[in-house]
């Protein structure tokens, strides 16, 4: 167990640190970032356990907290619709996740407070600008996605929306389909999921992450960049600077019937006329200053 003494009196001052898991389809990883979100260790990475069911995650993200030198608080992204901590679906992991309270989970083996938020949208928080209308995809084992608006963020999950031929993004980009179809036909979709993006979302700023972004081998359009894998780590920081009230209760996502189920889904899209502060980590991001710890940008995410 991380270590206790200290805590209650850094969490009230500059030296306040947050442990920050990023969960993915393939690997967890765990680095710890001061305040500011600067890492303070180096960013270790386990695969994920086979069947990834709740318990056997809540027990990796122990096994990786126990391997850091002390936090006061966590962050962790998470590859599916999570609600104020609660998990409605982790395609890519196992189904045995429908409405796991992850976060209570995690706080009560932790014993520190807790924010869990969807992979794609804390990746974004430690890339975006803040300013404008800036979309977030992720290319790893799934197909991530997230909406900022001036910085406030609305999850999304585009992953599972039609895009080609009815096929859906994430089954024409997320992993499986780029060791499928290889490369350049990868490539060709992403092309085409750009443009149809730009036209669906008229972002100011599209941002890609993930693992696979590191097989882009083409010129991307204005306004369109690759951020660092790091990020989705480093993001973990944004969830505590944002305002209390993207974290308030929602209520559960509705129940669709089945042959709606493919339709694009809006959740935590709460509306506020309080805006996030810029984290040091978004600042960092867009000026490309972050040190990236043991990280290259083309790691692995998921
Ligand atoms: C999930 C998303 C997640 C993405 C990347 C998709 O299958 O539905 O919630 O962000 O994978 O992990």
């Amino acid at each position: 167990m991380a270590e206790r003494t200290g805590a209650a009196e850094r969490a009230t001052d500059d030296s306040v640190r947050t442990l920050a898991i990023d969960i993915g389809g393939s690997g967890i990883k765990a680095i710890t970032l001061d305040r500011q979100g600067k890492p303070l260790t180096k960013r270790v990475r386990v695969p994920t356990p086979r069947p990834a069911t709740p318990k056997a995650v809540v027990r990796t993200v122990c096994r990786l907290a126990k391997m850091q030198p002390g936090f006061d608080r966590v962050s962790a992204g998470f590859p599916g619709v999570v609600k104020d901590g609660v998990v409605y679906s982790a395609p890519n992991l196992s189904k045995r996740w429908d409405s796991f309270d992850l976060q209570k989970a995690l706080q009560n083996k932790l014993e520190r407070p807790v924010r869990v938020a969807n992979d794609a949208a804390v990746q974004g928080a430690g890339a975006v600008s803040g300013r404008g209308l800036e979309l977030v995809i992720t290319l790893g084992t799934g197909f991530g996605s997230a909406l900022f608006a001036d910085g406030r963020r609305i999850a999304l999950e585009l992953g599972h929306h039609p895009f080609h031929k009815g096929r859906t993004y994430e089954q024409e980009l997320g992993a499986r389909a780029l060791a499928k179809k290889g490369r350049k036909k990868w490539m060709a979709y992403l092309r085409e999921a750009i443009d149809d993006l730009k036209r669906t979302f008229n972002y100011d700023r599209l941002y890609i992450g993930g693992g696979n972004a590191k097989y882009i081998r083409f010129d991307l359009p204005s306004g369109v960049k690759v951020v660092r894998n790091i990020d989705g780590l480093l993001g973990g920081i944004a969830l505590w600077s944002e305002s209390e009230t993207q974290h308030s209760a929602p209520p559960p996502p509705a129940r669709r019937h089945p042959r709606r189920a493919r339709r694009t889904r809006v959740d935590g899209a709460r509306a506020s006329a309080e805006k996030p502060e810029r984290t040091q980590a978004a600042a960092s991001a867009e000026a490309g200053t972050h040190t990236p710890a043991t990280e290259s940008p083309g790691d692995k995410l998921a």
